[in-house]
């Protein structure tokens, strides 16, 4: 019998902190105007001093928490982090020890794709016997690379935290998942550091980014469907990877997926990178708009390029 990875508990974390695009306004040559037409973003959570860690504690004590489990069930934990608090340890293992867990940690570096190939990974040890239950974990503070003179990612990128416990199941759970890296593509979005001890910001060209995204993600989309002999009208919820409003909504008019049936989290969060996905899953668990058998497509790409997709049943 197939063991499919089961997701069977979710949680999330943001810091207080709130910046809206009129503090912005106060630093920056934007408007709110600019911004919320552009991306969608109204607002965003930074931290003030907190960690990659800190950060990911509370995310990962609310998913167990759903689950019914204890640090001490768990056989793996994978963090996916742009932004790891130190060169080594992997931040994993910070957390590994935060949680009073035991079992072996390490960290996963896809940028914004990182939540789904730490989701892809975590599926195959389920699915060959190898694990029972995963902690699979999005943790960012893009805010620390992030270069706060430039207006062009000075207003995207932010902080915060998802994760979701992955559980061994007989019946369903994760049905496809497919990965891509195409390394041609590094001078479009990098932190551009030569050097192990300098700390680099971001470089982005926007433009290109935006319109490689659509269009990876789009092909990608289709590609899964096909894959899952299916069409968006199996699909009960997209949830994307949160980087601008018009990428997350071309996209699901390429595969005629209507916005209602998206969950959009970008106006308030930003981009939060690898955890943009594991946050707005947990929010629309929560709020009660996905339940129990629900069809779900997630979907992201970030430097490199890094890209995927993961088609699950709840
Ligand atoms: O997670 C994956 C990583 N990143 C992304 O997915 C981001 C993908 N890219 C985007 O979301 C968009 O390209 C941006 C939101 C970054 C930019 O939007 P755009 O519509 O592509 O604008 P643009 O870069 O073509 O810039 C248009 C104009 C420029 O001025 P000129 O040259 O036309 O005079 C920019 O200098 O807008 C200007 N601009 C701004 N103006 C006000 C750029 N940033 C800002 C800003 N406020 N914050």
């Amino acid at each position: 019998m197939k063991n499919f990875a089961r997701i069977i508990g979710t949680g999330s974390y943001l810091p207080p902190k709130i910046v809206t695009n009129f503090d912005l306004e106060k630093t920056l040559d934007t408007t709110d105007e600019w911004i919320t037409s552009r991306t969608g973003i109204k607002e965003r959570r930074i931290v003030n001093n907190e960690s990659t860690c800190d950060l990911a504690v509370p995310a990962c004590l609310n998913a167990l928490s759903m689950a019914e489990l204890k640090p001490q069930d768990i056989d793996f934990i994978i963090l996916s982090t742009t932004t790891p608090d130190k060169i080594f340890p992997a931040t994993a293992t910070m957390l590994q020890n935060r949680l009073g867990a035991s079992c072996p940690a390490f960290d996963i570096q896809a940028v914004c794709a990182g939540f789904v190939f730490a989701l892809n990974t975590a599926q195959q040890y389920i699915e060959n016997g190898s694990a029972t239950n995963i902690l699979v974990v999005g943790s960012e503070t893009m805010s620390k690379i992030v270069d706060w003179n430039d207006r062009s990612t000075a207003i995207l990128f932010a902080d915060g935290a998802g994760a979701v416990v992955l559980s061994a199941d007989n019946n369903t759970g994760i049905k496809y998942s497919k990965l891509y890296s195409d390394g041609n593509y590094l001078s479009s979005l990098q932190v551009n550091n030569n050097r192990i001890n300098e700390l680099g910001t971001i470089e982005m060209e926007g433009n290109e980014v935006f319109k490689i995204a659509v269009n990876k993600l789009s092909d990608l989309a289709e590609e899964t469907l096909k894959e899952c002999n299916m069409t968006s009208e199996n699909i009960d919820w997209m949830i994307p990877h949160q980087a601008n409003i018009r990428i997350i909504s071309a996209v699901a008019k390429r595969i005629k997926l209507p916005m209602e049936k998206v969950i959009l989290t970008v106006e308030k969060h930003g981009n939060t990178s690898a955890a943009s996905i594991p946050l707005a899953l947990d929010i629309g668990i929560r709020d009660g708009r996905i339940n129990k058998g629900d069809t779900l497509l997630f979907e992201g790409i970030g430097g490199g390029f890094s890209w995927g997709s993961v088609l699950a049943e709840f």
